[in-house]
């Protein structure tokens, strides 16, 4: 990651990025009470347990505990790495990045702005062209004959190019466009011979493709001429706005609607989303084509933990859904499989049998692994020794990339049945393929994920009440923990993480570096440390007499480590090896530890 960020920078970019302001830019937020509330992005449930507070700048989900501020925020939900998700505050607030402030990075950024301008513009004037234009009139026709309503028209801002040579071109000159960024904007191209410029997109039916944000990034035009020679599909080239790889059809405007369905349905094309929306499912993403990449999958696992696949009935799309199980797996996505019946895909199926009927299809939607045994033995000769083998490496080769030994023996089960052939022999063939597990994800950054499950693995047990309470007082009441700094020594404090916090936020006090929860926040690497610090914080109830409340905690904290420590000594004592001198001192310690809990909390010698 290129670059420093200094304090000052990440604090100014914080004190423009309103917390509350930023989550509701990505989720409904309600006002209640002092703070906000919504359904969590990061689990799925059906009440609101997702809370904002504003004055704290801090959000917390009572139901998954996952917690943070607006940084995590954006780097959990984007699921990207802490410095991209700075930067895309940084930039949504207008504050340049001193260390991106190179002319080539400004230049860069100059040139995206105009991409986005030119790729806005040009939607207008083919969505102009196709309402009000005898050139769309071809157009117009051919989305009538196809069911495509007005109101889906709007929505996904449907275009129509007239069916010219020259009409980009001469367009963007009016617009005062330089041809030579309109080409980069893959929308024009250049002829070699000539230095001649003529449009990409010709007679087409204009799909904008637009990124995450609802902007318009590239476009896709469907052939309306019956012309078998043209390609029945043109669409961007990769260009600095538009990376196929990582962008879906749709997903700008399918969101919320997996978020709250728990699962996204993966479509190929943009007729059939359109199909679907129009059907009222529209929890629903396409890749374009069949090219389904580790990206895709990762940025479904944002929404939601399981897709269902409904690609078209034909071979290439059969096969297309065989081929994403790796990503989908490595992502750690569940995978279901609607089949469409042939010769159907979801477009024509809606036409045929009405949503409602799409909708059955995909609820009962069967497991993968079902599907890939049905699949296998239909395109397998399993009379033979040859096609036997066949189904039952490739079943096992699947199996093996999940890692789950209960799938692979339930599906061990399945695959003898239908195979006729005895279940043992099934499960020592299965065994003899290598496990292979799925690509893992390549992150650029620390993986959060393997942290917080370190961090889990050592925490022995939940916080005690006391210990929240501790957290709570020190994280809300900066004087207090000004109090605490002379009075608290950290190793009092049983819980390992909670310890952890406790020392960072005395060491900030004597050091005098606390600023803010939503700064301290962002020291803390692993979201299980957030989830503590954002539980204690967010809770709500109030402290009466604060000043009381923490000698008190510090003390009942201090006579719990006084009294493990007197155990401790017990244990020794109980040592059959233990020799009298041992046991002496063991005794005489447990003499001064007693005394000491009974004495009042006196300031620390430091
Ligand atoms: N596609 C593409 N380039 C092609 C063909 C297809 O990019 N030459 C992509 C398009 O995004 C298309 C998707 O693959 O939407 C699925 O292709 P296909 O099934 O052939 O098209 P449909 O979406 O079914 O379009 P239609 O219903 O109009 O035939
Ligand atoms: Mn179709």
């Amino acid at each position: 990651m290129a670059g420093f960020l200094s304090p000052a920078l990440r604090e100014q970019i914080r004190a423009a990025s309103d917390i509350v302001d930023v989550i509701g830019s990505y989720v409904p937020l309600k006002k209640n009470g002092a703070n906000f509330t919504a359904l969590c992005p990061f689990h799925k449930e059906k009440s609101p347990s997702f809370n904002v507070n504003p004055h704290k700048q801090i959000f917390h989900c009572f139901g998954c505990h996952k917690g943070g501020d607006v940084f995590t925020f954006v780097k959990d939900y984007e699921n990207i790495g802490f410095m991209d998700a700075v930067r895309r505050l940084a930039e949504r607030a207008k504050i340049p990045l001193e260390f991106e402030n190179t002319p080539g990075a400004k230049e860069s950024r100059h040139l995206k702005d105009q991409l986005l301008e030119i790729h806005e513009q040009l939607t207008q004037r083919w969505q102009n062209c196709l309402a009000n234009e005898a050139a769309g009139q071809v157009a117009r026709d051919y989305l009538a004959q196809r069911g495509v309503s007005a109101e889906a028209i709007k929505l996904f801002r449907i275009g129509a190019a007239p069916e010219l040579w020259d009409d980009t071109v001469n367009w963007a000159h009016s617009k005062k466009f330089e041809l030579d960024v309109v080409e980069q904007a893959g929308l024009i191209i250049r002829k070699e011979e000539t230095g001649r410029y003529y449009d990409r997109f010709r007679g087409r039916l204009m799909f904008p493709i637009c990124d995450e944000q609802g902007r318009v990034v590239g476009f896709s035009g469907r052939v309306l001429s019956g012309d078998e020679k043209t390609a029945k599909y043109v669409n961007s080239p990769e260009t600095p706005i538009f990376t196929k790889s990582k962008i879906f059809f749709g997903l700008d405007k399918s969101k919320r609607a997996i978020l709250d369905a728990g699962y996204a349905i993966i479509c190929e094309g943009q007729l059939d989303l359109i199909a679907c929306f129009m059907a009222g499912v529209q929890n629903m993403v396409a890749p374009q084509g069949t090219a389904f990449t580790d990206q895709h999958a990762r940025i479904i696992k944002r929404y939601a933990n399981e897709v269902v696949l409904c690609f078209d009935s034909d071979n290439a799309g059969q096969n297309a859904i065989v081929r994403s199980l790796d990503h989908l797996l490595a992502a750690e996505l569940a995978v279901r499989v609607a089949v469409v019946p042939a010769p159907h895909d979801p477009d024509s199926f809606i036409k045929a049998n009405g949503g409602e009927a799409f909708r059955t299809l995909v609820e009962g939607a069967e497991g993968f692994f079902d599907y890939l045994l049905k699949r296998l033995l239909a395109t397998h000769d399993v009379a033979t020794d040859k096609g036997r083998l066949e189904v039952l490496r490739a079943m096992a080769e699947a199996l093996h990339k999940t890692g789950n030994s209960v799938l692979l023996d339930t599906h061990a089960q399945k695959t003898a049945l239908r195979l006729g052939v005895a279940v043992d022999a099934v499960r020592k063939e299965f065994s003899k393929v290598k496990p292979q597990k799925a690509v893992a994800r390549n992150d650029d950054g620390p993986d959060d994920d393997i942290l917080a499950g370190e961090a889990e693995a050592e925490a022995p047990s939940p916080p005690s009440n006391n210990e929240l309470h501790l957290l709570k007082i020190l994280l809300l009441h900066e004087h207090l923990a000004g109090w605490a700094a002379l009075h608290l020594d950290p190793n009092w404090v049983a819980h390992p993480l909670v310890r952890q916090i406790v020392v960072a936020r005395l060491a900030a006090c004597e050091q005098e570096t606390w600023r803010s929860l939503a700064e301290f926040l962002d020291g803390m690497e692993s979201p299980t440390l957030r989830s503590l610090i954002t539980g204690a914080a967010a809770d709500e109830r109030p402290l009466p007499n604060p000043e009381t409340q923490v000698a008190d905690v510090v003390l009942k904290i201090r006579n719990q480590f006084l009294d493990r420590e007197v155990a401790a000594l017990t244990q020794q004592l109980s040592h059959p090896e233990a020799g009298d001198e041992l046991r002496m001192q063991c005794l005489h310690e447990q003499q001064r530890l007693k005394q000491l809990k009974r004495s009042p909390l006196e300031p620390l010698q430091k």
